[in-house]
């Protein structure tokens, strides 16, 4: 689909990127040429994905930081700088996510996805956007969305308005940072399998038919069509691009919003069957 140097000599930071689609995107930017910085709280995460990257080639450094603490973001850029020099890029890929019925989510519980997701990616670009305006070169950040981002859905409450936030973020900051040739854009993916994902929001023998269902390509996305859509917007070739959200979910959000299927259920139950989901401390 690209020529094999599209994204030679970026530097590309990637949050969550040692899981499920983050590391699909990281891969394919390092397949195209980048030198990628990988970073979640879980060094377990990183350090497997890092090694398959550079049994691949790929020049890749991890870095420990949780994206809700300001000064853990700040010391992780420090860090890609002194190795890489500069930077080029940046996926706001991380998130945290559940299933639980409004009325009997908690204060930490709302509080806790909407750190990760937008107080996240709040740190993340401005500490990108500051050493990206340092070195007078621009860049390009790209958040993964969700399509309820605008929808909203039932039972997602916490990330359905944090993901309205990012996208906020990403067309407000588009406008203020054009003139120092940064470009901000977003991905509304709809259902990829991954085992971050599906463990939390594809109830066993529930979640999975009633998503597949409904979507009107008749199957879930690939990875490799999410890293792809990935490395172009963070590719020079898509330079007109800014502000953009771009929606790869096979059709579904015009079938209806994410989760707003389980109300179609007995509520008792569909509380119950979160329950059970929720890990056990
Ligand atoms: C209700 C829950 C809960 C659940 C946690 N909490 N899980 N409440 N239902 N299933 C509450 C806890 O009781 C606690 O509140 C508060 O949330 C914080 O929980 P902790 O476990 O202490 O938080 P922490 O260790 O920081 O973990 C964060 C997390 C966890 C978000 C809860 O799931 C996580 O680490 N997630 C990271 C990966 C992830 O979520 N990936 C999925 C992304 S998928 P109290 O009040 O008890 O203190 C995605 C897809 C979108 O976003 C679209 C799909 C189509
Ligand atoms: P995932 O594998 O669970 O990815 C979430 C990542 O975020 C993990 O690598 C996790 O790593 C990291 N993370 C969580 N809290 C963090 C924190 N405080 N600081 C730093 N990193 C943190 O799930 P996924 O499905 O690949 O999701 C990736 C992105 O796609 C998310 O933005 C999600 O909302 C979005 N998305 C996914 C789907 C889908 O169907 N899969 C659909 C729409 C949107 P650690 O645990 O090591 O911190």
């Amino acid at each position: 689909m690209f020529q094999n140097d599209l994204l030679k000599g970026k530097t590309i930071i990637v949050t969550g990127g040692g899981t499920g689609l983050g590391k699909a995107m990281a891969t394919r930017c390092a397949q195209l040429g980048a030198q990628l910085v990988l970073t979640s709280r879980d060094l377990g995460h990183l350090e497997p994905t890092a090694e398959e990257m550079r049994k691949q080639g790929a020049d890749v450094l991890t870095v420990p930081c949780d994206v809700r603490q300001p000064e853990s973001v700040e010391a992780m850029v420090a860090k890609a700088i002194e190795r890489f020099g500069k930077l080029d890029g940046l996926v706001n890929n991380a998130a945290g996510n559940f299933l639980c019925p409004s009325e009997k989510l908690s204060y930490n519980g709302f509080n806790s996805i909407v750190q990760i997701v937008l107080y996240g990616a709040f740190n993340c670009t401005t500490t990108v956007g500051r050493q990206f305006i340092k070195q007078g070169t621009g860049g390009t950040i790209l958040s993964i969305c969700t399509t309820y981002a605008w929808t909203g859905s039932a039972y997602v409450l916490p990330s359905a308005v944090a993901k309205s936030g990012v996208l906020i973020m990403t067309r407000s900051l588009a406008v203020e940072w054009a003139r120092h040739k940064i470009r901000l854009n977003a991905i509304a993916p709809g259902p990829f399998p991954t085992e971050g994902a599906w463990s939390r929001l594809a109830p066993p023998g529930m979640g999975e038919e009633m998503i597949a269902k409904k979507i009107p390509a008749g199957r879930f996305g690939r990875h490799d069509e999410l890293a792809n859509l990935a490395a172009y917007l963070l590719a020079d070739g898509s330079g007109y691009i800014t502000g953009e959200c771009v929606t790869i979910d096979g059709g579904e959000w015009l079938m209806g919003g994410e989760f707003n299927e389980y109300t179609k259920h007995d509520p008792t139950a569909v509380a119950q069957m979160m329950e059970m989901m929720r890990p056990k401390k």
